[in-house]
């Protein structure tokens, strides 16, 4: 995909996964509801501000960021899920997939960017991001 057209999904992305992840916050059950429920909202709080980031680069580069809710259905490449329980170790493998999926993201959005060094610099950012939060489900899950 063309730099643009990643940006336009990133943005719907994150969007999507503020959502996403309020429901797995509100939702998550379990012996270690606390902690989790509390990573689950640093991680929509960060979702949240990169979508800001990401929608104010695109403007930057002369293009408008999706900004409409039925958008972000259509354009994301995530699923929502239905409000239900959820065990801490299902959450736990939705936050692995979901950062692995981002981190793929952005990777393509850098090999993209050509000669556009802030887009690849964000990139890099979220990347150093992503990885954390792999790193940290990834011990959950051993
Ligand atoms: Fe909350």
């Amino acid at each position: 995909m063309k730099k643009l057209d990643i940006m336009r999904q990133l943005v719907a992305d994150l969007a999507l996964l503020n959502t996403k992840f309020h429901n797995l916050h509100w939702n998550v059950k379990g012996p270690r509801f606390v902690p989790v429920h509390e990573a689950l909202e640093d991680m929509y709080d960060e979702f949240f501000a990169q979508y800001d980031e990401v929608a104010e680069r695109m403007r930057m580069l002369g293009s408008y960021a999706p900004a409409a809710l039925k958008d972000y259905l259509s354009l994301s490449q995530f699923s929502e899920l239905p409000e239900k329980d959820y065990d801490v170790k299902e959450v736990v493998e939705i936050v692995h997939e979901t950062y692995t999926t981002l981190k793929a993201t952005v990777q393509e959005l850098r090999d993209a960017s050509g000669d556009d060094a802030v887009t690849a610099a964000l990139c890099d950012d979220l990347e150093g991001a992503y990885d954390k939060r792999i790193w940290f489900a990834a011990q959950q899950l051993k």
